[in-house]
């Protein structure tokens, strides 16, 4: 199959959807591939990477776009780039359409097959091409707390670490899923005083089991997460409920016990936040100050280490990207449920229930259009 990597046009977007290595995995396996110029400088890969990788390098996304039957890419497509889609294309990528009427209809009307990241889906509810992006920004909060917690930034002056003879930081993870046992891990690792808490025992059970009581496990209860809150000097947000806004934990009042210069990191910004004091940020002006406590909720901080970000995603999504081009969409549905979940615009009619639901519409089941492909849903 012809595979087609275009730039990304997303404002701040600087991920690739493809790496020079899983270039190579496309063109062994007999594919061409077709990167646009310069589509992976903001991930720190030139052209001529890809192109010993094999890859036919173009001079832009027209180029692309009509030289390929799939489009690989990151984000949904923006606006500039409707007009280069024809009936048939395959579209491989964060699509998010049940927040995007314009984008769900456009793909339905030009017959575009589009297949989404975020609702690929195993058999026991994991959502395995979301998790990277989870992992990386667990990994990425203690960091930037740390930050924001010395006295210049704004926070109260505490190193994660502390000193010999003196205390470490205080750090409380909210959340023990993806992001939030990765962001104990670090802060663990750069010797902070840490605790998680999560309403699913099984989830605590396993960090007891890994870190031998370094990282202190305590279930969810209002009372338990005040006593905690109150005295910590970093709070990492990163409780989900799937498919739900994120529980709110922490309210004003609490807030306004926290120790001066304390630092909340609020990853689950992006599902409305952890925090009743939350609201979104941006990388350029990534805090602000309530009652005191200096608030980080970078709605996309995996956006800041692109390089990272783009071979965390790629090496997900690849042996993906390898099914449908090796059997074309059809058979790649037929054998793989998890990729069939992923399917949410096929022949003109939205097969996704939760995307049709959102914007009024009907959803077709895909087993209607596909015959024999496995729809069960955890
Ligand atoms: N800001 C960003 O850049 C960014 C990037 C990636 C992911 N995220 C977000 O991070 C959040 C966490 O994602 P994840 O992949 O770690 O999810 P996950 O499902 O792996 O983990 C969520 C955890 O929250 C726990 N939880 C739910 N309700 C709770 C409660 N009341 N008390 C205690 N724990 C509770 C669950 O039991 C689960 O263990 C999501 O909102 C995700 O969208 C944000």
């Amino acid at each position: 199959m012809d595979v087609g990597i275009p730039k990304e046009v997303k404002d701040s977007e600087f991920r690739v959807a493809a790496t020079p290595e899983g270039v190579r995995e496309l063109v062994r396996a007999g594919h061409r591939v077709v990167v646009e110029a310069s589509a992976g400088l903001g991930s720190a890969i030139a052209d001529e990477q890809f192109e010993a990788a094999g890859a036919e390098i173009v001079p832009d996304a027209d180029a692309v776009f009509s030289a390929v039957e799939m489009i690989v890419k990151v984000k949904e497509p923006q606006p500039e780039e409707y007009p280069r889609f024809r009936p048939g294309h395959v579209l491989f990528t964060y699509l998010h359409l049940a927040a995007d009427e314009r984008l769900t209809r456009f793909l339905a009307d030009t017959d575009v097959v589009s297949v989404a990241y975020e609702t690929v889906q195993a058999s026991d509810g994991r959502l395995p091409l979301l998790a990277p992006m989870s992992e990386i920004a667990g990994r990425m909060a203690p960091q930037e707390g740390a930050a924001v917690l010395e006295r210049p930034r704004g926070g109260r002056g505490v190193l994660m670490g502390g000193a010999s003879g003196v205390a470490p930081a205080k750090v409380v993870v909210l959340g023990a899923g993806m992001a939030g046992a990765n962001a104990a891990q670090i802060a663990a690792g750069m010797e902070a005083d840490v605790t998680v808490v999560d309403r699913n025992v099984d989830r605590l059970r396993d960090i007891d089991r890994i870190w031998h009581g370094r990282i202190q496990t305590v279930m969810s209860s209002a009372l338990a997460i005040e006593r905690l809150v109150i005295e910590a000097d970093m709070v990492v947000g990163a409780v989900l409920i799937p498919g739900a806004k994120a529980p709110r934990l922490v309210g004003a009042e609490t807030l306004s016990a926290m120790q001066a210069g304390a630092v909340l990191v609020d990853i689950s910004i992006d599902q409305g936040g952890t925090f009743e004091t939350s609201h979104v940020t941006t990388h350029s002006d990534p805090t602000y100050v309530v009652d005191g406590v200096v608030h980080y909720c970078v709605g996309n901080m995996p956006g800041a280490v692109p390089r990272t970000s783009t071979y965390a995603l790629t090496n997900v999504t690849l042996p993906y990207v390898a099914a449908i081009a090796a059997r074309g969409i059809d058979d790649a549905v037929r054998a793989d449920p998890e990729l069939a979940a992923g399917v949410n615009v096929y022949g003109g009619a939205i097969t996704n229930e939760g995307v049709a639901t959102a914007h009024g519409l009907e959803a077709v089941p895909l087993s209607r259009m596909i015959n024999e492909v496995d729809e069960s849903r955890p």
